[in-house]
């Protein structure tokens, strides 16, 4: 069966822009792959947050995954830090990762102007530790959001290159997944592109009713079309990209008819929008709650994930042990 892994850095609860970039994908594809779904938490350590935050986090990303969907008896579930051989893996990526090419991604180059007190190598090295998830699993495909891109040609980059100064046919390049054509990349409903955690612009999967109704009816607008069958600007093209994500097609439909004869009015496509995303949201948060409180089940479940991922992981490493010419671990 192909392989699939993706992981989430524990910054946080779930919001829109993780559930419909990844997670919405993982729960299908575990029915048809072979999956690892991990909490990325080394990884939130390049922004330097409070250890408690992050292992609270790290719980409430866990609860969150299941309530979304995700089978721990379909899919293997786990926690990045309980994995030690990615480690090992990291490091051996690091050795052919070069300077020029790290300080170049996008990603390095934003976080640097955004914590310019703490360029630190763990920013620097992000794509190699990403690269080492993956591949620690040999895994095939990735379902990612369309940020991630540059991510995932670094990590095809690494395996092409471990191949040929190995002269090995070993790693295969990681692909992009996602449920649609494309990469898909939720809008922040404030006109700054991109829903995330540091935009500041999120909804959450565990928002109530009120609170989404509140962001919703925040989003940005402009003064309406005067012109029938106008272009939408980006601001009004997001409250449809949404529209199309948690809405009926008679909705958008209905909408999206207004907004060509120039009748629509905002007010009244935010109230649809609100109702429907929470009409979305209300049997995960639901779950949620209920997966929160049970604290001794999540702790099973990232038992039993960590040695499932530990097994496969410990056969790359021995493998590339081998293919480098160490001795396999004692
Ligand atoms: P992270 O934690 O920022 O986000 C987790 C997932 O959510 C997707 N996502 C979005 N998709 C569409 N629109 C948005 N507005 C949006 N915001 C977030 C991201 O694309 C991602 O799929 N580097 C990764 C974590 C990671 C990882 C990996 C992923 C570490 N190792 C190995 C895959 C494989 C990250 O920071 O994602």
């Amino acid at each position: 069966m192909e392989r699939v892994v993706s992981g989430i850095r524990p910054t946080g609860n779930l919001h829109l822009g993780n559930y419909f970039g990844a997670v919405r994908a993982f729960t299908q594809m575990q029915h048809e792959y072979d999956c690892s779904f991990f909490i990325a938490d080394w990884h939130s350590l390049t922004t330097h947050p409070r250890p408690e935050d992050i292992v609270r986090n790290t719980y409430t990303i866990l609860a969150e995954y299941l309530a979304c969907g995700i089978d721990p008896e379909r899919a293997t579930i786990y926690i990045q830090s309980d994995v030690p051989e990615v480690l090992e893996l990291y490091l051996y990526l690091n050795m052919n990762a070069y300077l020029g090419e790290l300080e170049r991604t996008t990603s390095f180059k934003e976080k640097a102007r955004q914590q310019p007190d703490n360029v630190n190598a763990g920013l620097l090295t992000y794509p190699s530790l990403m690269a080492a998830d993956i591949l620690i699993h040999r895994g095939v495909k990735v379902p990612v959001g369309k940020d991630q891109e540059q991510n995932m040609e670094m990590a095809r980059k690494f395996a092409r290159r471990f191949n040929t100064i190995y002269g090995v046919d070993y790693f295969v390049e990681p692909q992009s997944y996602s449920l649609g054509e494309k990469a898909l990349k939720v809008p922040g409903l404030d006109g700054s592109g991109k829903m995330g955690k540091s935009e500041g612009n999120c909804i959450y999967l565990k928002d109530d009713e009120k609170t989404i109704s509140k962001k919703v009816m925040k989003a940005v607008t402009d003064s309406g079309p005067t012109e029938p069958n106008s272009p939408k600007p980006e601001v009004i093209e997001n409250l449809f990209t949404f529209m199309e994500l948690v809405s009926t097609q008679e909705t958008y439909d209905y909408f999206n008819e207004r907004y060509a004869d120039c009748s629509i009015r905002y007010g009244d496509l935010k109230k649809q929008l609100a109702q429907d995303i929470n009409a979305y949201c209300a049997p995960i948060r639901e779950r949620i709650a209920e997966l929160s409180a049970d604290t001794d089940f999540l702790s099973r479940v990232a038992r039993e994930g960590a040695e499932r991922a530990r097994e496969r992981a410990r056969q790359t490493i021995d493998e590339v042990r081998h293919i480098i010419g160490f001795r396999a671990r004692q």
